[in-house]
């Protein structure tokens, strides 16, 4: 059974926001809702990324979560920001037993199965792929899902609307996560508009995966 971690259930699109602007993002989180897309990850890559998280934990209409998490401090210091979600470039132990005190579901990233490797044996089933385009996209995936029949696979790093589909048709697919709908132009520009018609044309994209 191919399963995501139980705050991210069911979502199919994880956006991932590089925000220079904290005061934007409600606004956009509710752009991204508007197009059908109701979960946000905010990466911890800008000054204004715990704030902005604080902003839509509080605002509630989104679940929040955490990105580009390197280290156990960056860790605490999204939980306390109101972070319910956590996602890793790589694979950190203490980062993932960390999370598991904090009540946090924690998506660590994986480039190989040796990676793969040490995840399952922090008791995990779910993985990101990053960056995902570079290393092999659907291809890969699909060798993994070989020895790892039974981990999910979020492909990170290159996936947009031209591969989004072939991503979440593979089985070991529950999830894709991207920026492309919502970039940091687009943030910068607060183009809500756009933001919510690429969001929608995304979720379509899924549906027809
Ligand atoms: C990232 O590293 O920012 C994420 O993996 C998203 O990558 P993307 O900008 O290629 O969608």
């Amino acid at each position: 059974m191919i399963a995501l971690p139980p705050a991210l259930s069911g979502h199919r699109i994880v956006p991932v926001l590089v925000i220079d602007d904290a005061g934007f993002a409600v606004d956009a989180a509710a752009a991204l809702a508007a197009g059908g897309i109701g979960c946000v990850e905010i990466t911890l890559r800008t000054p204004a990324a715990l704030a902005a998280i604080t902003a839509i934990a509080d605002a509630g209409t989104s679940l929040v979560g955490v990105g580009t998490v390197v280290t156990p401090d960056d860790l605490n210091r999204a939980a306390d920001a109101g972070a319910l979600f956590v996602i890793t470039p790589g694979v950190d132990r203490e980062v993932i037993d960390l999370a598991r005190e904090r009540g946090l579901d924690i998506l660590p990233g994986v480039a190989t199965a040796t990676d793969v490797l040490a995840v399952l044996r922090s008791g995990l089933r779910a993985v990101k792929l990053f960056p995902a385009d570079i290393l092999g996209g659907v291809d890969l995936i699909a060798a993994l899902a070989g020895p790892f029949p039974d981990v999910a696979f979020v492909p990170s790093g290159g996936v947009s609307p031209a591969n989004v589909a072939s991503y979440l048709a593979h089985p070991n697919v529950p999830a894709v996560s991207g920026s492309w709908m919502a970039g940091r132009q687009l943030l910068a520009s607060r183009d809500v508009a756009t933001i919510e018609r690429l969001s929608r044309e995304a979720v379509a994209l899924a549906g027809a995966g």
